[in-house]
């Protein structure tokens, strides 16, 4: 008998103390396995009971398993005690301070045409105006024949055009006038909308062109006669908000878009004194801003509108408008990802 019962109170106070003076779980897993294993000290013992004589076999068999269960829940209270010290080393060691200082600088902004668009938005949003959207793969229906522009018709060179390889007519939109095609198609008359997004021409990238570029275009159509008069209230409004003045004088300089009759361009005046731009009634520049006209009566016959309609429509280069704005010379800056640009035109909010 390897543990005689008066030595076993002995022996299992000695172990209980060794069990709760571990601090690392596999040196705990070596002495379960020493005491409670398949030939542990304990194990082997209580095989052992039964070649004792009767009457000792009872009492020490008892305190065997008494002794048993004792080291099996020191062992149990001890794995949790080193599990829950290992969670609050690791607290600790993790710990985050959260009574330090936060850091105040922001480290993005919103870009200087994303913050132009939804100002734009907003303003037509504020006078009434839908803000609409449609694709930038388009047919030539809606880029062009809709909007009186048939295919031999010498305005199509004017706009150099993306065509989709082996489609012959599903193309890059070259303006958003389509949003206002699909617009009178789906919706009918009355129609006060914008929309502003991306168009493509095959222009090379320069300080002035690039082959992607943003434009704003707006559409009025009513039963009730509207007039240029309605246009050029609509357009001075809008200067005046983007560039933050009331003091603003706009021209209308005859010009031809298939699209709209009479057609005219768009000017504001302005000083440019050394590259730095004033928009101002005193001005002795003019600065061309916008294409605009009322509808063609043509364009309500390709979009299903009859009777006796008017209608308006105004088109702006979104790029041309924030390097205005922002004294940006280079268009090519605008889409640079230098980080001084882009701080700069934090600069500009
Ligand atoms: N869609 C024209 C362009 O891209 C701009 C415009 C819109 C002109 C509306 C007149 C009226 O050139």
């Amino acid at each position: 008998m390897i543990i005689m019962s008066e030595k076993l109170e002995n022996s299992l106070k000695h172990w209980l103390e060794s069990i709760s003076s571990i601090a690392l779980l596999p040196e705990l897993e070596k002495v379960k396995s020493e005491l409670l294993g398949k030939s542990g000290i304990v194990t082997t013992a209580l095989r052992e009971v039964s070649k004792l004589p009767i009457e000792k076999r009872k009492i020490f068999g008892e305190k065997l398993n008494n002794a048993k269960s004792s080291i099996e829940e020191a062992i149990a209270n001890q794995i949790s005690k080193i599990k829950r010290s290992m969670v609050e080393d690791k607290m600790n060691s993790e710990a985050v301070d959260i009574t330090l200082p936060s850091i105040n600088e922001s480290f993005g902004s919103v870009h200087l045409l994303t913050r132009a668009m939804r100002q734009i938005r907003d303003h037509y949003h504020a006078r009434g105006f839908l803000v609409l959207d449609g694709p930038e793969i388009e047919t030539d229906f809606f880029n062009f024949d809709a909007l009186n522009i048939p295919k031999h018709h010498p305005a199509r060179q004017s706009h150099d055009t993306f065509y989709i390889d082996g489609f012959d007519e599903v193309l890059l939109r070259t303006h958003t006038s389509c949003v206002q095609v699909r617009t009178m198609l789906k919706t009918g008359i009355p129609v006060r909308m914008i929309s502003i997004g991306k168009t493509y021409r095959n222009d090379k990238l320069d300080s002035t062109h690039s082959p992607m570029f943003h434009q704003v275009e707006g559409l009025v159509i009513d039963r009730n006669s509207l007039t240029v008069g309605h246009l050029k209230n609509e357009l001075k409004r809008f200067i005046s908000a983007f560039f933050e003045t009331d003091d603003v004088a706009i021209r209308l300089r005859p010009s031809y878009f298939p699209f709209t009759e009479p057609g005219m361009e768009i000017d504001c005046r302005c000083n440019k004194n050394g590259g730095k731009l004033t928009i101002t009634k005193d001005g002795a520049d003019w600065l061309e801003l916008a294409g605009a006209g009322m509808v063609h009566p043509d364009v309500f016959k390709h979009c299903g509108i009859d009777g006796e309609v008017y209608g308006f429509a105004f088109g702006f280069g979104l790029e041309r408008l924030v390097t205005l704005r922002a004294g940006v010379a280079d268009i090519r800056n605008i889409y640079d990802t230098d980080i001084r640009w882009l701080r700069y035109f934090r600069s500009c909010a």
